[in-house]
């Protein structure tokens, strides 16, 4: 591994980002000639969260619970329509581009789709140098050099510098993402859905080479899936998000181990599509589709797919709290909360024997 991405790491556990209260409403238009506002997409509403340096927190969720929404708002590639956003101590809610630009290095974005987000028409060596070029940093011998460096960090071979993204694997591909991601030595970096585009089996290989990266030099993850088997392996915290808030947060071993949120038990307990064996243990069944963001179900966002709404759950949205019983830092926002404890609830939630078996072995590379 190279010394010379693991200079800048900040001090582990300090605070890295702090969002509160973040809230991202698109408008919704109607009307020929004047567009007129008829109504908001509330696609996150009033979140918050902190990404502590070298850790990960992993954003889980289903499709459309504003996962990615504040991926981007975190990367200020959206503007937040209200709460506040703090880099290091410094808040960069709405600070202007020219104020954001040492940011902007420091936070780095990795992708779901590895095919739509590398210019075809550049080499590898061009795309991964290209932050290091814009930022004029490095002469371009030292940049060629080091960008081989990090092609050999994320286990692609220095000598495909030259070849261009279709010469290569999806796993290959998200690899030079990651290569992309690095040069630039960042703190912190958000990935969206980094390997639900990936087979299965080289989804274990990228999320392998992302744990060595937070762990050798200390980069900072939030880390956003839909799968909470990948984020398990991935992540020492997880926040839960549904219909734009957050529902349930905590280490890691709280949320898996004893979830308290109704839809977190859900989550955790939804059937893998190709186990073929039913062992007789509960699972619980979402109904229905999320509610549209664009008028969510008064009071709790979730009563209308819970088994255990009451009359109170219409009426009064429950507050993220700390329940009786639960470690710190372990929240959740649920008038009827489930028992601690669920028994055999480590077994449910390995969806992935692949990634299971993975856990804290290197991979193979895969052959170039
Ligand atoms: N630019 C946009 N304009 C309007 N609605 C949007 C926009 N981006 C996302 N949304 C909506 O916001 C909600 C959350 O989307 P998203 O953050 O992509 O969720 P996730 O990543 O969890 O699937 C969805 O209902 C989506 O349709
Ligand atoms: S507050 Fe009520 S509706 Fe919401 S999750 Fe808890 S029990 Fe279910
Ligand atoms: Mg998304």
């Amino acid at each position: 591994m190279s010394g010379i991405a693991m200079t800048k790491a900040a001090p582990a556990g300090e605070p890295l980002l702090e969002a509160a209260g973040l809230a991202k409403h698109f408008p919704v238009l109607d009307g020929f000639l004047f567009k007129r506002r008829v109504g908001a997409v509330q696609a996150v509403d009033g979140v918050d969260f902190t990404v502590h340096a070298g850790e990960s927190l992993g954003l889980v969720g289903e499709s459309g619970c504003g996962k990615s929404t504040t991926g981007r708002l975190v990367t200020r590639l959206l503007e937040p329509t209200a709460g506040r956003l703090t880099y290091r101590g410094q808040d960069i809610t709405h600070a202007t581009r020219k104020q954001l630009a040492p940011v902007r290095t420091e936070i780095q974005m990795i992708f779901q789709d590895p095919y739509a987000s590398l210019n075809p028409r550049r080499t590898v060596g061009e795309i991964v140098s290209g932050p290091l070029e814009i930022q004029g940093l490095l002469t371009p011998g030292a940049r060629e050099r080091r960008t081989r460096e990090l092609l050999e960090i994320v286990g692609l071979n220095p000598e495909h510098y030259n070849r261009f993204p279709h010469e290569f694997s999806g796993g290959q591909r998200q690899r030079v993402g990651v290569a992309r991601a690095l040069s630039l030595e960042p703190k912190l970096i958000v990935a969206d859905e980094p390997v639900s585009a990936l087979d299965v089996s080289i989804q274990a290989q990228v999320v392998n080479l992302l744990q060595r990266l937070q762990r050798e030099m200390g980069i900072a993850f939030l880390f956003i899936a839909h799968d909470l088997a990948v984020v398990r392996h991935f992540s020492q915290r997880v926040a839960v998000m549904y219909l734009g808030r957050i529902i349930e947060i905590g280490d890691r071993d709280a949320i898996y181990e004893h979830p308290r949120h109704p839809y977190t038990h859900a989550l955790l307990s939804a059937v893998p599509e190709a186990d073929p064996d039913d062992d007789g243990r509960e699972r619980i069944r979402l109904a229905g589709d999320v509610p549209s963001p664009l008028n969510p179900p008064s009071g709790c966002r979730f009563r209308t797919r819970c088994w255990k709404a009451q009359d109170k759950c219409a009426t009064d949205e429950p507050p993220l709290v700390r329940l009786d019983g639960d470690a710190e830092g372990h929240l959740t926002a649920c008038h009827f909360p489930q028992e601690p404890t669920v028994a055999d609830r480590g077994h449910d939630v390995v969806l992935d024997p692949a990634l299971a078996a993975l856990e804290g072995t290197e991979p193979p590379r895969e052959p170039a």
